[in-house]
């Protein structure tokens, strides 16, 4: 059992976030701009990551996240890699630190991989001199707080108390800052004798989130609607995909179908979009944590379900793959694609998990040669992503824009909706490539009658063939 304490300021006046990440910065970012008279530190053990949180080149983009940051950066919002002197400073301690999936042992390809969780609450355990309340904001597995509990108990200083908290985080890439300034809701999870210190962090989001959004309830509930969150926004996601491969077949338009199921307003049109398969570094691996923990509760019946959604995830990458290789006249040995996009999705320059990369690999198997142009991904994260898939990178340069990929190229491969890609001058595009000239759009972005008019083999996932 954890200690329960009553000894603890009415106020917090300090809060550490250990992991400067896509969460840990820009959450920390908005706090701080929204709660002048605490004090956040971001502790990493990550250097170069926190020397790029110092810099003018932050290690993540987002829109308007450089400007907060300038703002409050050295006020009252610091990044350090002094972790302990962190932990000993702050009344509450955030933990936004990486849970992967595990790549080996028991579990592996599913369950969370909880080292970095258990590595930062047995630091906070031996370093803390104080009391501290100590919240879950990574992504976690139902049941994660009672570990988080028990390592806290184990390794107290004589004296100090811990409270534990599950707040999990709902922002989206590529709209992080505005899903913090105005969350649809902030959970906070706690059980019994912490309850008090629900009280405590709800004060924090109270300086900016109107209180009808704060929803507190027990800690596995909390640690369990983030899971089931990401799961069943996933799950519209394939059930629309799947509907896609209908459409194809029988001659359809799922956009129209979308908005002709969306606009019944028990179901509505968001995440009914259909694409080469919804990416990131958390869709995956969430439901795949949901699918292990339903299996550790002897739920098989339910670990089916769940895993489905992810089947029909890879179904939907590789059915778009092979309809790139198997349109273009002659297949696609030593042809010239074009790979329009890596993010997984636009407005964010992160490619963890991105479909992209798969149909990257399925090309390259093919033969094919590619060009692949993104406007936010570094060049060297393409060819990292493509290695860790075990592409041969001979066959593969990464070009300066959109035109330059195009040029020669018997096809383009539209594999993230940036916007620019809607604005290029397509018909400059024709006149430069190979003939037949293909435009393979997976994310439904272009229109087909112009596409079509230009003169392209235009395909776009769920719509009828070119004629
Ligand atoms: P990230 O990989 O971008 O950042 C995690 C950071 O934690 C890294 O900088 C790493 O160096 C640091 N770290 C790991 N172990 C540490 C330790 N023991 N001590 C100090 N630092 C340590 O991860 P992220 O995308 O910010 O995600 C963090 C968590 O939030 C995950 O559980 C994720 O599922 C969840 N989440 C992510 C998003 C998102 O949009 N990325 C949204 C909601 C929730
Ligand atoms: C997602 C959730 O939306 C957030 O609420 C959650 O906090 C976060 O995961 C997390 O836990 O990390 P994110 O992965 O940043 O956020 O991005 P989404 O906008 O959800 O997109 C995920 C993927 O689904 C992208 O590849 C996107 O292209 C795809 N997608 C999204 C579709 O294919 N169709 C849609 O209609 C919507």
């Amino acid at each position: 059992m954890v200690n329960i304490g009553v000894s603890f300021p009415p106020k917090v006046t300090h809060i550490c976030c250990i992991g400067a990440g896509y969460v840990g910065g820009p959450t920390s970012a908005v706090m701080a701009a929204q709660c002048p008279d605490i004090r956040f530190t971001v502790a990493d053990t990550d250097s170069a990551r926190i020397a790029a949180w110092n810099s003018s080149n932050l290690p993540v983009y987002e829109k308007g996240l450089d400007d907060l940051v300038k703002m409050q950066r050295s006020v009252n919002l610091f990044f350090t890699t002094d972790v302990d002197s962190a932990i000993r400073q702050a009344e509450m301690i955030l933990i936004a630190v990486n849970t992967p999936t595990k790549t080996r042992g028991v579990g592996s390809g599913k369950a969370a991989d909880l080292r970095n969780v258990e590595m930062c609450v047995r630091r906070i355990a031996t370093v803390a001199e104080t009391d501290k309340v100590v919240v879950e904001r990574s992504t976690v597995p139902c049941g994660t707080g009672q570990m988080v509990a028990g390592i806290l108990d184990e390794f107290a200083k004589p004296g100090v108390q811990f409270h534990v908290l599950s707040n999990p985080e709902f922002m989206s890439e590529g709209s992080a800052i505005a899903n913090l300034l105005h969350p649809d809701r902030v959970i906070i999870g706690a059980h019994g004798t912490s309850q008090w210190a629900q009280g405590l962090l709800r004060a924090v989001y109270e300086q900016w989130v109107p209180r009808d959004r704060i929803l507190t309830m027990d800690l596995w509930s909390a640690e369990l609607s983030k899971l089931a969150a990401n799961a069943m926004l996933a799950q519209r996601i394939s059930s629309i995909n799947a509907i896609s491969a209908v459409c194809e077949a029988a001659g359809a338009s799922v956009k129209s179908v979308a908005d002709g199921v969306g606009s019944d307003r028990r179901i509505g049109r968001d995440f009914l979009d259909a694409s080469v398969g919804f990416g990131g570094s958390c869709f995956h691996k969430d439901v795949a944590s949901l699918v292990w923990l339903s299996q550790s509760l002897n739920l098989p019946e339910v670990a089916e379900y769940w895993s489905q959604v992810l089947a029909m995830n890879s179904f939907q990458i590789s059915r778009f793959a092979r309809t790139v290789s198997q349109t273009v006249v002659g297949g696609l040995e030593d042809k010239r694609i074009a790979c329009l996009g890596f993010a997984y999705k636009s407005g964010t320059g992160d490619s963890r998990n991105t479909p992209a990369a798969e149909v990257c690999r399925y090309l390259l198997d093919e033969g094919a040669h590619l060009a692949v142009y993104d406007p936010k991904v570094p060049d060297q994260h393409i060819r990292d992503r493509m290695e860790e898939l075990g592409c041969d990178l001979s066959q593969v340069s990464v070009c300066a824009s959109a035109e330059e990929a195009a040029d020669g190229a018997q096809a383009v491969v539209v594999l993230t909706a940036w916007k620019q890609f809607l604005a290029l001058d397509w018909e400059i595009v024709y006149g430069s490539m190979a003939k037949p000239a293909y435009v393979f759009d997976g994310q439904l972005m272009l229109e087909p009658e112009t596409m079509r008019r230009l003169g392209y083999h235009f395909y776009q996932i769920g719509h009828p063939r070119s004629p």
